[in-house]
């Protein structure tokens, strides 16, 4: 049975007492999601780090959600099948919308190398009964070569030795976004420079002033 079968029934949505306009005019906030996405060492985790120091240091609620480290507890139970990253990707995407609507920046760095899975993220946040939360996919466009001369953990010299199967980019495929909101190029842009563009997105998008 797949991950995604619904199996709560006679449940009832609670309304609080505060609408998401309230809540975000209370707390002088307003919340989005930067959802990262790209290969394993194009530099996601690295960008979403720097882009969430600035947005603290600003006074700016922000909150990385990461691959790795989510893999650690609420996704502990997954592993790397196409219906597994499909599950992780679809939690991660209510997470991080639950954040988005708290009044969070929340930024998210997973692999999501299926296209069907992030759309279904973008849908949870555009089509919300309450409203779209905007939702910008950020592809770190990194080339292969340079993510596997990187291997930071290295784990394409593993999958390029038959040792980790279904690794994406060897023998799992990655599938580039056609429509993100913005394209980083992390081999030739510097960690500034990426922190910057998203920046400037996230105030064209009216999330940010300044
Ligand atoms: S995703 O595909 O489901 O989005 P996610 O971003 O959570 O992946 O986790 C990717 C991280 O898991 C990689 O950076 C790497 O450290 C590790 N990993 C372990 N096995 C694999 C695999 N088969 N494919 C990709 N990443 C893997």
């Amino acid at each position: 049975m797949s991950h995604t079968h619904t199996k709560s029934t006679n449940i009832h949505w609670h309304q609080g007492a505060f609408s998401r306009d309230e809540r975000w005019k209370a707390l002088s906030a307003k919340g989005a999601t930067l959802w990262f996405t790209g290969l394993s060492a194009s530099g996601k985790s690295t960008i979403a780090s720097a882009l969430e120091q600035t947005l603290i240091n600003a006074g700016l609620n922000s909150y990385r959600l990461d691959g790795d480290n989510i893999r650690f507890g609420l996704n502990k139970n997954l592993g790397f099948s196409a219906e597994d990253r499909a599950e992780n990707i679809r939690r991660i995407g209510e997470v991080a919308k639950l954040f988005a609507d708290s009044g969070c920046i929340a930024l998210t760095s997973f692999i999501s190398p299926y296209r069907k899975d992030r759309d279904l993220c973008r849908e949870l946040h555009e089509k919300d009964k309450a409203g779209a939360i905007p939702f910008l996919e950020v592809y770190c466009d990194t080339p292969i070569d340079i993510c596997e001369q990187r291997d930071p953990k290295g784990l394409y010299k593993k999958a390029r030795a038959g040792e980790l199967k279904g690794f994406t980019g060897i023998d799992d495929p990655y599938e580039a976004p056609q429509n993100p909101e913005l394209v980083l190029k992390p081999a030739t842009m510097s960690v500034d420079d990426c922190v910057r563009a998203c920046l400037d997105l996230l105030r064209a998008k009216g999330v940010i002033s300044g």
